[in-house]
């Protein structure tokens, strides 16, 4: 561990080291080397990938950040009237945008004490950090630079009844298996009676409204896929050429996911020189960089079981396109 921020107001902890940042040798390794490639989704948000992840929030085609944002408006005060939350823990917390709106419920409700965001970038956690105790007077932040998947025992003992938010539907980009395994040790973070989750998941839909979402007109989101060849080829002295690969996205409608993949435009060998590997691609051949998920509230519920907790109530839009849930161990 090592202490990135440490004031008053805001303590800041990192548990990635600097050059293993996210691990993202062992991953392209282990990725790239299977005969179907693929790689995990986190590497996306370097500072370029989390600037145009912004931007595909604003694109009129991704409606989650939208329709989440709505019910927030709408439900933020019940929420913290239904939990008490006095401590807010939130996982992928990015430029916590849609959190200020629980924030300011819970400064209404005179509730908030606490804010923990934790999130794979560095830079997100420390500027959330610091812009979130000027806006919120008395607020106190302990933020956790590290990986949800690995680092969640750091999360500090729960100062009064703590909510655990996990929005933008970042529950997804998880395959069936490692959801529940994550669920699982999420649960640990939450107290029975006292401690809930509040969860935000895209619902199954029109694939034509999800597809759009995922492949917009102006091609952002073809950017933000493309954009993890760029992390690899600065972090890893890779020679990926980054235009000669092809943003796709469809809808697997047995699975009920959106797959996200890169297409190769002609035959190449990548070199990956810090790792002293070579990756040939086959023309077209493709590398899945995401899947994101669609729910069911059936399915929701299942998957919270299979974690030991109890869903106690689905909050939608008014079009249905997005549910957040709040559910408490059984
Ligand atoms: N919660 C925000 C951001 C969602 S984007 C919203 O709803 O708009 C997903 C965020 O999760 C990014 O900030 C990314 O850096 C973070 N992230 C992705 N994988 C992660 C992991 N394995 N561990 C920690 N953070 C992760
Ligand atoms: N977690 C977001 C989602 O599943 C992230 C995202 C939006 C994304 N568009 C993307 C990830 C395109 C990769 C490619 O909706």
């Amino acid at each position: 561990m090592q202490a990135l921020l440490s004031t008053e107001a805001v303590l800041v902890e990192s548990y990635v080291g600097p050059g293993e940042e996210r691990s993202l040798a062992d991953d392209v390794l282990d990725g790239l080397t299977r005969p179907f490639k693929e790689l995990p989704p986190k590497h996306f948000y370097d500072a370029a990938g989390a600037e145009l992840f912004d931007r595909i929030c604003e694109l009129p085609e991704y409606y989650p950040t939208r329709a989440e944002r709505a019910i927030l408006e709408d439900r933020s005060a019940e929420i913290v009237a239904a939990t008490g939350a006095a401590e807010l823990v939130e996982l992928g917390s990015g430029t916590a945008a849609k959190t200020r709106l629980l924030l300011t419920a819970m400064t209404e409700a005179g509730t908030l004490r606490r804010y923990v965001p934790v999130d794979v970038t560095e830079a997100m956690v420390l500027e959330c950090a610091d812009a979130l105790v000027d806006e919120f007077p008395g607020l106190r932040v302990h933020g956790i630079v590290g990986d949800f998947e690995r680092h969640l025992r750091h999360v500090p003992e729960p100062d009064g009844p703590r909510v655990v938010a996990f929005l933008g539907g970042t529950i997804g980009n998880f395959t069936p298996g490692s959801r529940r395994r994550f669920l699982r040790g999420l649960a640990k973070l939450l107290r029975p009676g006292v401690d809930h989750l509040l969860l935000g998941s895209d619902l199954v839909k029109d694939p034509a409204i999800i597809e759009a979402a995922y492949d917009d007109s102006a091609g952002v989101t073809a950017e933000f896929n493309r954009n993890v060849l760029r992390v690899i080829n600065r972090e890893l002295d890779a020679d990926f050429d980054v235009d000669a690969f092809e943003h796709v996205a469809f809808f697997d409608r047995e699975r009920e996911w959106v797959e996200m993949r890169l297409r190769a435009q002609r035959r190449m060998d990548v070199e990956v020189r810090q790792l002293g590997l070579t990756v040939a691609f086959a023309p077209r051949e493709e590398l899945r960089t995401e899947i994101s998920a669609k729910f069911t509230v059936d399915r929701l519920r299942g998957d919270l079981a299979a974690a030991g907790l109890e869903l106690r109530d689905v909050l939608t839009d008014p079009d249905d396109l997005f549910a957040l849930s709040l559910s408490s161990p059984r």
